[in-house]
């Protein structure tokens, strides 16, 4: 937490009529207005190229809310919010935009507080630009006051994201970037420490010697949803595996840190990252698929394949879904394989860490009804469901030894507890400067290190592309990842 001198004024939105704002930082913003959290002071300045001026802004805002909001909302809290907000017009290359920016930011509501967020709600093409232009205009100075805030992606390989910090870093300094990652403000990632570093019953199973092997999926049912220009030159495994799921790797295999600060937290989720075997080009093959959707159904609907989805390159071999496996080289998890995996119009949305502990050493039951005994689960759901799942073996009660499969669930929240937005918490921190859950460049980095060999491997690979039906759980090939006959993956709780 950061004191009142350090607490912004004012939250610039770059890209304020995009999808990003409109589905998530308005209505982030609008529940933190609600519950009293941001500061009395805080204003909001919207910039946008559409030829509009407050009202016109205003009006839009109210139909974000309408949309978004499903509780009603009080009166006075509505006029309120919506106060706070002003509208500046300008295309992002126009430095006379920024002029305008400037005025907008020196209206007296801002009082005597110069201290602002900007966040970069746009495409990373933009980035340079309105950068560039932040500068000029003298609004990155004093350095080391105002905060800037970056969507992933960062970059598009290694070389890339290590230009864009470059660039970011020619006007601000470290302490005032923040890199989001939407998934580190989820509760149930959160909650991840918490289950790992608050009770002794966990952490001495979290080893080689326990476990089997850990699974990471991030299932989605939707398609590209009309972002072909965005997704046919990112692919899976830069949208999805190379962010979001290395942090929860992260998370899952990190050493629990001396401290919760923002840095010793970082500092072990890079650990983690360096310790990952490098894939070698030889090696690609056997660690990391791709396939691509076919046409198929969901939910009883009818969907297109992905080459037929609007705006997608004739003969695209960009991928959809991705497998990888993982081996990080520590004490603690040499040769425990790490399965990720992640697609578009899979069966079902479905993000969850699935840990498989190891057989029991002695087959006790050998001369019973009892077979083979099913392995012990740990099931970690992130989305939709947020909860914590342990499968364990009990006697079925009878006169013979059968066993039965429970599920003990440490239920996270009541069903009808309002479901916080990951949004929600992360706007909350750079408003009060908390950097603990955004990610710093060499996290960044190092992830881009672990997936580059196969990006590269891959972009090489133009010929062909394995498929997948739409509506199910990825191609069967995938399988050829499993280290061992008995290992398949998980899917669903
Ligand atoms: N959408 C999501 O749910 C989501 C989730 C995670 C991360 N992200 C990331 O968030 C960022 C923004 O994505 P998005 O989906 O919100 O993009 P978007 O819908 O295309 O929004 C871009 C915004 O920038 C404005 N804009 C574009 N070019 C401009 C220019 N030259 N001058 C002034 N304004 C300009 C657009 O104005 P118009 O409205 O007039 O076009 C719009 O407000 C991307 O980095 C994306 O990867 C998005």
């Amino acid at each position: 937490m950061s004191d009142a001198f350090d607490t912004p004024c004012a939250l610039v939105i770059f890209g304020a009529t995009g999808n990003l704002a409109s589905l998530k930082l308005i209505p982030a913003l609008f529940h933190l207005e609600q519950a009293g959290r941001l500061p009395d002071h805080l204003s909001i300045i919207a910039f946008s190229r559409r030829d509009w001026g407050d009202s016109e802004w205003r009006a839009h805002l109210r139909e974000v809310l309408r949309d978004r909001i499903s509780e009603q909302c009080p009166e006075a809290t509505c006029e309120h919010f919506l106060s706070r907000f002003s509208y500046v017009k300008g295309e992002f290359q126009d430095p006379a935009a920024y002029a305008r920016l400037l005025e907008a930011l020196a209206q007296p509501r801002m009082g005597a507080c110069s201290n602002v967020v900007f966040y970069l709600a746009i495409k990373p093409a933009e980035f340079p630009a309105v950068i560039k232009n932040l500068d000029e205009a003298g609004l990155n100075k004093p350095r080391g006051l105002h905060r800037i805030v970056v969507e992933k992606p960062f970059g598009e390989d290694l070389e890339s994201a290590q230009m864009l910090n470059q660039m970011l870093h020619r006007s601000f300094n470290e302490e005032q970037i923040f890199r989001i990652d939407h998934y580190q403000g989820k509760e149930t990632v959160q909650n991840l420490l918490v289950f790992r570093f608050a009770n002794t019953l966990i952490e001495p199973l979290w080893n080689r010697n326990f476990i089997d092997h850990v699974q990471i999926t991030v299932a989605e049912s939707i398609g590209i949803d009309g972002r072909a220009d965005y997704y046919d030159r990112a692919g899976a495994l830069r949208d999805m595996l190379q962010n979001h799921m290395m942090q929860l790797l992260t998370l899952v295999a990190m050493e629990p840190p001396p401290a919760l600060e923002p840095d010793a937290l970082r500092d072990e989720k890079v650990k983690v990252l360096r310790s990952i075997r490098p894939i070698t080009r030889k090696a690609v093959h056997a660690h990391a698929f791709r396939a691509q959707y076919a046409a198929g159904n969901i939910q009883g609907q009818s969907v297109p394949s992905y080459a037929q989805e609007a705006g997608v390159e004739k003969g695209s071999t960009t991928e959809t879904f991705v497998a990888a496996k993982f081996y990080i080289d520590n004490w603690r998890w040499r040769g425990v394989p790490f399965y990720l995996r992640t697609g578009k119009r899979l069966k079902e949305q479905q993000s969850m860490i699935a840990i498989r502990l190891r057989h029991p050493p002695q087959q006790l039951f050998r001369e019973t009804p009892l077979e083979t005994l099913e392995p012990n689960w740990i099931l970690l759901s992130i989305q939709p469901q947020e909860s914590m799942r342990m499968e364990i073996h009990v006697k079925q009660p009878g006169l013979d030894m059968n066993t039965r499969l429970l599920q003990l669930h440490a239920g996270f929240r009541p069903m009808n507890e309002r479901v916080l937005d990951a949004y929600e918490a992360l706007l909350l921190d750079v408003i009060e400067g908390d950097r603990t859950l955004f990610i710093r460049f060499d996290e960044v980095e190092w992830a881009w290190r672990v997936v580059d060999p196969i990006l590269k491997y891959w972009a090489q690979e133009r010929e062909f592309i394995h498929t997948y039906a739409a509506g199910t759980w990825g191609p069967q090939e995938a399988n050829r990842l499993f280290d061992a006959e008995d290992q398949e993956w998980r899917n669903g709780l």
